[in-house]
């Protein structure tokens, strides 16, 4: 089987302009990944993790390297090249994204907050609804939070949401950074239940686990980031 995403020589850094320093991300990091499997990224804090993902969503341009996704028509689109309307498409059919965060609009309820993504992708609302509510359950959402807005939420009750709302819609290749992070341990084994269900169903994905023992149960591969040589202007460097 092909490989659905092919990283080669990822680089990524931030300049901080106002004072003239550039703050290395990630470096040279290449590897690839097939459908149906789990790729773990793994590092110290501050290795480039979270920026690895974000490349491949395109959150942020890569500075140099090349990330390629084979899509569903069969066509290869390097992701640093890609233009605006190409990129937000991907993230509509094909690409999803969960982070620890839930990021949503205040008033909408939890149910239709984990249905926005099928009615984006032409659902009815009845039916976008009632797949919302069984992945709700099956992540443990208590029915009677089913019709109220997520703000309230506990810290691991926002985490379930956000989590239905990034698996319901099955995307090809889904991006997990640190998803499980304040979750109890019944939740997070389901949550490790459905993502080898996705696994099977042939979804790639690519994750950062904040526990080791997540990444032993999921990973089929496992990618690891070296922490950036920090490089000191000559100047610092004679300072010190
Ligand atoms: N938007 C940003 N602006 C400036 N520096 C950033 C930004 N995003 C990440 N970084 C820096 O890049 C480095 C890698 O961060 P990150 O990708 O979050 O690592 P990890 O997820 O492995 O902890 C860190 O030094 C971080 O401060
Ligand atoms: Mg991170």
């Amino acid at each position: 089987m092909s490989a659905i995403l092919t990283v080669e020589n990822l680089s990524k850094h931030f300049t901080l302009h106002d004072q003239n320093k550039t703050i290395p991300s990630c470096a040279n990091v290449s590897f690839t990944v097939e459908p149906g499997t789990l790729s773990a990224l793994i590092g110290p804090t501050g290795a480039g993790k979270s920026s690895v993902l974000k490349c491949v969503y395109r959150t942020y341009l890569p500075n140099a390297g090349s990330v390629l996704y084979r899509t569903d028509a069969g066509e290869t689109v390097n992701l640093t090249q890609a233009s605006e309307h190409e990129v937000l498409a991907l993230r509509k059919f094909e690409i999803g994204f969960v982070t620890q965060f839930l990021h949503c609009l205040p008033r909408r309820a939890a149910v239709d907050v984990v249905a926005e993504p099928l009615l984006v992708r032409g659902a009815t609302r009845a039916e976008a609804r009632d797949k919302a509510r069984g992945m709700l359950d099956a992540l443990n959402v208590p029915e009677r939070l089913w019709e109220v807005p997520p703000a309230t939420f506990s810290g691991g009750e926002k985490q379930r949401v956000n989590l239905a709302r990034g698996l319901v819609a099955r995307p090809r290749l889904l991006l997990l950074d640190e998803p499980t992070a304040s979750l109890d341990p019944r939740t997070t084994d389901k949550v490790v239940a459905i993502l080898q269900a996705i696994k099977a169903e042939g979804v790639a994905m690519l994750a950062i686990f904040h526990h080791p023992d997540l990444v032993a149960r999921l990973a089929d591969q496992v990618i690891e980031l070296a922490p950036p040589v920090v490089r000191q202007t000559l100047s610092e460097a004679t300072t010190q």
